[in-house]
């Protein structure tokens, strides 16, 4: 990825300055973010590499080997960011590519300092000594585990020169994730291009669209459109799902031929400049909704309208998915999937048979992004600069007491918003999502059938 933009290295910088403040406000100490490794995906290849997003969220570099060191004192105005990165080696970039180097990154990303990975274990000692506090994540990465024992049991060994390790660890997830709750500007400017993108490619693949072709041509559609605009990867393994694949939850093979009368339940998004984007859409492969499933996804539908209505400031994280179930219990019953009182559908939770997810989750930097659901075993409010998905669905498969005309019917809708203080806004908007709306534009292929 090029070198951010300076509006998005200043909105990095106010993060770490906004981390310095709440470190120093319980005490100071410093803060240790190591990016993700490189993996092995067979011999010497490689997977495509993903820098670690707390390590983005508070840098914006994105080569791998790199670690972010802070030091935070009582007063968060002094505090020094350091980078330690990989040196320059002309040889390895012959291969490679182009690597910062510790000068050059210092003076692109801002930081106070910047230094060679490799003088890790000497520095890192002395960094660390007589500080009261290390945050640091313990226990995600082994690897990153060990650097840190080695350089607390260094400090240890100096202790007969007075010099103290810190006597806590604590883990900054708990802060960097209430931070990465609430999106500012340049998080919310990707945000929308990811969504955008995403939603051009759902409407590419409705198009492209027609009977006895396989799952893996859709999902080629999709990728085409994510990366023609510049989107860096997909957010999470696309689910191209047809038929009674869509009841599969995390159905990923996407290598079953589409029937003609079947649907297809696509669930896929972009990440652009490390954020994420999460779509769902469920359209006929002939191009037309049959009674049933339009009876299915109205419901779907409806039950989404409902949940979106509660995604407002002033409601809680819960009363989108309440919402939703209430809507789609109901439906359950009208439909004959169900017997018996919405109250008793409510009360037994028999619903869970064709509703059994939640109906969204946090979104941004990760697809389930960070940040905590409740707050002192409350759910918590939803408030202006929150992203969430609302993604209602119900998955009816094939069984006696259910009426045939449904069985395989897999239905999912899922859009991408912001809440703001006026509401909410739907970054995934111009992604076709009536039945006419999809209807018209599959139409518009003249040689589908
Ligand atoms: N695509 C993952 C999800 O919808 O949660
Ligand atoms: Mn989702
Ligand atoms: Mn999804």
């Amino acid at each position: 990825m090029p070198a951010p933009s300076a509006q998005r290295l200043a909105a990095i910088a106010a993060r770490r300055r906004r981390l310095a403040e709440r470190i120093a406000a319980a005490g100071g100490g410093v803060v240790i973010v190591p990016t993700a490794p490189e993996r092995r995906r067979n011999r010497d290849t490689e997977y495509a590499y993903r820098f670690d997003s707390y390590f983005y969220y508070l840098t914006g570099f994105t080569e791998p080997e790199a670690m972010l060191v802070m030091v935070i004192g009582n007063d968060a105005a002094t505090a020094q960011s350091m980078l330690f990165c990989r040196e320059k080696n002309l040889e390895r970039e012959i291969w490679d590519g182009f690597r910062y180097g510790p000068a050059t990154a210092r003076e692109t990303f801002g930081f106070d300092d910047a230094f060679a990975l490799d003088t890790l274990p000497t520095k890192l000692p002395e960094l660390i000594g007589n500080q009261p506090a290390l945050w640091y994540a313990l226990g995600y990465d082994g690897v990153q585990d060990a650097r840190i024992f080695d350089a607390l049991n260094a400090v240890r060994a100096q202790g007969r020169s007075g010099v103290q390790a810190p006597a806590d660890v604590r883990d900054v997830r708990t802060l960097l994730d209430e931070m990465r709750l609430f999106k500012d500007t340049v998080e919310i400017d990707s945000m929308r291009a990811a969504a955008v993108i995403s939603g051009r490619a759902h409407k590419r693949a409705m198009c492209a669209t027609r009977p006895e072709c396989f799952e893996y041509e859709i999902e080629a559609e999709l990728l085409h459109e994510f990366r023609r605009a510049g989107s860096q990867s997909v957010a999470y393994n696309s689910i191209v799902a047809g038929g009674a694949n869509a009841c599969v939850l995390h159905y990923v093979s996407n290598d079953a031929q589409l029937k003609d009368g079947d649907l297809l339940l696509i669930d896929a998004g972009c990440e652009f400049d490390g954020y994420a984007s999460d779509i769902t859409r469920t359209f006929p492969v002939n191009g037309r909704f049959s009674g049933p499933q339009k009876d299915v996804y109205e419901l779907v539908l409806a039950s989404q309208y409902a949940a979106l209505e509660h995604a407002r400031p002033g409601q809680t994280y819960d009363t989108t998915h309440d919402a939703a179930v209430k809507v789609l219990a109901q439906g359950m019953l009208d439909l004959g999937l169900l017997s018996g009182s919405l109250d008793g559908v409510l009360e037994s939770g028999s619903y869970r048979r064709f509703y059994m997810h939640r109906t969204g989750h946090w979104l941004g930097l990760d697809v389930h992004d960070a940040g905590e659901y409740k707050l002192k075993g409350e759910w918590r409010a939803l408030e202006p600069g929150m992203v969430i998905t609302v993604e209602p669905g119900c998955y009816i498969r094939p069984a006696e007491d259910v009426p045939e005309a449904f069985w395989n019917i897999g239905v999912r809708i899922e859009d991408d918003v912001l809440i703001t203080a006026a509401g909410h806004d739907i970054l995934t908007i111009a992604t076709p999502k009536t039945v006419s709306d999809i209807e018209i534009i599959m139409s518009d292929v003249d040689d589908r059938r």
